[in-house]
């Protein structure tokens, strides 16, 4: 097959779809990969690296989408890219689109073949393409907040692990899915004294099982948040309920209760935010104060740090992107289930039930296609 890896253009976006390694794993499988010159260079990749691994390099974007048969990007395309997308193309990224109808509609009109990585599902209902960014997000939210905890930065002035004599900073998280155990495994080790708050109990019994001495379990509910974020200095918001909007678990007047320069990362701002006062910030910008507790609310959080960003997402890819260059997404989609739960638009059709949903649009069940 022949695949193509245009540079990623939306702003601040600097991870790459395919790495060395991967090209090297798909060349070595007989395929051709076309890559756009400088698109690995955010990731810390070179247009050499690229080419020892056996890769072709292309001027632009456009060449890259003429040639290719796979397109393999990390965001939804933006518009610059609608009209470079071809009829019968897949299309292999991260497309969200039941958050932006106008994608939707952009894609439909292609003719393209639209697998996205959110939706690809196992049986028990994990998205395997998402988990490596929660990872990533989470590992970073206890590193941002160690950060505006600093005085200079409008943070208590608290070291996360103290020192001898000196009690370590209390961090509260919110949620103990992917998240939050990657929160907590890094604040834990800083020194950090660390409390989980779930509503799942089977999911708090295996955390207390298996996180250090310096973690604890709560069972979340309005009354123990409440008594909770009063002392906390650094708290997390990494709660999801699948298809809905993040639940706002600490409100506007709750804010009164902490102490000045506590910090708020709200890791579920993407899905709404799970504190009543975030909105969404950038990476350029990412905070802002109120009440005296400041507020970190960046919406892409691996953003920051491509390298590892983009080495957990390939990671997680390749193996899907290697199944779909050996047989075509048609017999890959036919073989293996999570794939099949990826597409979502096929020749101008929507494939994907919520998709559907969110716009009023026809929905096809994507066994006409298999
Ligand atoms: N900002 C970013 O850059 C970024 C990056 C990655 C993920 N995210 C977001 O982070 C959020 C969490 O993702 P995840 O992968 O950890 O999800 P997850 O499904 O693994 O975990 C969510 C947890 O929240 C718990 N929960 C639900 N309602 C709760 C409540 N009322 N109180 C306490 N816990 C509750 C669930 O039981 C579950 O354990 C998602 O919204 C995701 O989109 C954001």
């Amino acid at each position: 097959m022949i695949i193509g890896v245009p540079k990623e253009i939306k702003n601040n976006e600097n991870r790459v779809a395919l790495t060395p390694a991967g090209t090297q794993e798909l060349v070595k499988r007989g395929h051709t990969v076309h890559v756009q010159s400088t698109a690995g260079v955010g990731s810390g990749f070179s247009d050499e690296q690229y080419v020892s691994a056996g890769a072709k390099l292309l001027p632009d974007a456009a060449s890259v989408f003429a040639i290719a048969e796979m397109i393999m990007k990390v965001k939804e395309p933006v518009e610059q890219e609608y009209n470079l997308i071809r009829k019968d193309q897949l299309v292999f990224t991260y497309f969200h689109f039941a958050s932006y109808e106008p994608l939707a509609k952009a894609m439909i009109a292609t003719g393209a073949v639209c697998l996205a990585y959110e939706t690809v599902e196992r049986i028990d209902g994990s998205l395997p393409l998402l988990i490596p960014m929660s990872e990533v997000a989470g590992r970073m939210a206890i590193q941002e907040g160690a950060k505006y905890l600093e005085k200079p930065l409008k943070g208590r002035g608290i070291l996360l692990g103290g020192v001898p004599g000196v009690r370590p900073a209390k961090v509260l998280i919110l949620g103990g899915g992917v998240v939050g155990t990657n929160a907590a495994k890094i604040a834990a080790g800083m020194g950090a004294d660390v409390t989980i708050m779930d509503l799942n109990i089977t999911r708090l019994r295996y955390l207390d099982d298996v996180m250090p001495k310096n973690v604890h379990t709560i069972v979340s509910n309005e009354y123990t948040i409440r008594e909770m974020i009063k002392d906390s200095d650094l708290i997390i918001g990494g709660v999801l309920v699948p298809g809905a909007k993040a639940p706002k678990l600490i409100t506007r007047d709750m804010l009164k209760s902490m102490r000045p320069g506590t910090v708020l990362v709200d890791v579920a701002v993407d899905q709404g935010g799970c504190i009543e006062t975030c909105r969404p910030t950038t990476h350029e910008d990412p905070t802002f104060i109120i009440d005296d507790v400041v507020h970190y609310c960046v919406a892409n959080m691996p953003g920051a740090v491509p390298y590892t960003s983009t080495l957990a997402l390939t990671n997680a890819t390749l193996p899907y992107a290697i199944r779909l260059a050996n047989q075509g997404w048609k017999k890959a989609a036919q073989e293996n289930m999570e794939l099949r739960n990826g597409l979502n638009v096929i020749q101008g059709e929507v494939v994907y039930k919520a998709v559907a949903d969110a716009f009023g649009l026809g929905y096809t069940d994507v066994k006409k296609f298999l």
